[in-house]
């Protein structure tokens, strides 16, 4: 077991991971980067691990062996107190001091416990890199949300995880059990999820409606439960299976949908409406099969209501969060949709994309704000865009106390 030591504040906690994992009869490897030094001497590092650690220094020391490859031979490794300087160099592949070559070179599982203040955490080149460690199967546990700081003066995310909570995670890495607890950020929070298409019947057995699979809005609904939210999925119809601890609402029309995303969103701190709602309804709907008939046919539709649109004219504190599809002059439609149905943010997709969008496991998205401001986000997995997307918006939320 290797443990590598970044260069945060939360570096003061070190030497308890250490020993909580000793305790548990872990073998302990050491590894303090330059910065970790700043905030934690080496001795109380190998007083707690029992032995040697490794520094920068050592690494120059003329030696025969190579130390980051002696280093790596472990069966896992974790970073305690990973900063965004550390995520950034192993997301790019750097070697350029003993803790970034030693990462290189453990092919055993990783695991990043992040500190950072909550401006750095939520930048996107900080998520980026995330998402590329995530990418290549690296786990994560944290950063939860609270106090942060010497003197606590940070609230947010981006607080370390408690050196007990580290030490678990750490051996369940070790027996290769599924993934450590995520961020928490969204204890008490509600969030209404949209998804899939809607049906609009002409009559009972004719509708019109699109290829939405309902991935992307199944992906927010169970990230959000994982970060502690309480879910309601109001989806149109899916192949999907219902994901655990999550209250799934099954609907088939627009009107259906405004009527239950309407009641769920009254005391929601979130609503994310991925759903591809139809435009239109039929004006009439039969309540018999229709005959064919000789000839053309007109059908009389009429729009639906715009649900997102209604959210948003009594907006309150709630994070109101949309989709768009298009196939050209994406930002400027998106940033002029979100100010219309005044949402926060828009995700803007593009069917024509292959592999992401309709259908798709991946998603390659632009963040777009009424004012026009956006960011193009990577193509990545659709439950990397569903954290992100929750990461923006926890942001928003009104801060409690
Ligand atoms: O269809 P449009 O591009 O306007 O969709 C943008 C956003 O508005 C999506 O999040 C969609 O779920 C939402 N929407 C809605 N009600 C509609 C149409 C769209 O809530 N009738």
């Amino acid at each position: 077991m290797l443990v590598i030591v970044g260069g945060s504040m939360a570096a003061v906690k070190a030497p308890s991971v250490l020993r909580r994992l000793r305790e548990r009869g872990a073998e302990v490897r050491v590894i303090a980067t330059r910065a970790a030094l700043a905030f934690i001497t080496e001795l109380s590092l190998s007083t707690a691990a029992d032995g040697p650690v490794g520094t920068d220094a050592h690494w120059f020391e003329a030696r025969p062996d190579a130390l980051h490859l002696t280093l790596a031979r472990v069966d896992a490794a974790v970073v305690v107190g990973a900063s965004a300087e550390l995520l950034a160099g192993a997301a790019h592949g750097h070697a350029g001091d003993l803790a970034l070559a030693t990462l290189l070179s453990v092919r055993g599982p990783v695991l990043w416990v992040p500190a950072m203040n909550e401006l750095m955490w939520t930048h996107p080149a900080v998520q980026a890199n995330a998402a590329t460690l995530r990418g290549w199967g690296h786990r994560f546990l944290g950063p939860e949300v609270g106090a942060f700081g010497t003197r606590g003066e940070g609230r947010g995310v981006g607080r370390m995880s408690e050196p007990e909570d580290i030490a678990d995670a750490t051996l369940a890495l070790l027996k290769g059990d599924a993934s450590p607890a995520p961020v928490r950020d969204l204890v008490g929070v509600r969030v209404v999820v949209s998804a899939g298409p809607t049906r609009e019947y002409l009559d009972p057995v004719r509708f019109i409606s699109n290829p939405s699979s309902g991935k992307m809005g199944f992906a927010v609904a169970e990230a959000a439960r994982d970060r502690g939210a309480d879910v309601t999925l109001v989806t149109g119809p899916v192949t999907l299976p219902d994901p655990a601890g999550v209250r799934v609402v099954r609907i088939e029309s627009a009107l259906e949908l405004r009527d239950t995303v309407m009641d769920a969103a009254r005391d929601a701190g979130i609503v994310v409406m991925t759903a591809a709602v139809a435009d239109y309804r039929a004006a009439t709907q039969s309540g018999e099969k229709q005959a064919k008939v000789a000839g053309d046919v007109t059908v009389h539709l009429t729009p639906n209501p715009d649900i997102l649109a209604e959210l948003g004219r009594e907006k309150g504190d709630r994070v109101l969060v949309g989709f768009a599809m298009e196939t050209h002059a994406g930002v400027e439609r998106a940033a002029g949709k979100a100010a219309r149905k005044n949402a926060d943010f828009i995700l803007l997709n593009y069917p024509t994309r292959e592999g992401t969008a309709f259908g798709g496991d991946d998603n390659q998205v632009t963040l777009v704000r009424a004012d026009g401001s956006h960011e193009d986000w990577p193509r990545v997995s659709k439950r990397e865009v569903a954290e992100r997307l929750l990461t923006e918006a926890a942001r928003l939320l009104p801060r409690q106390g």
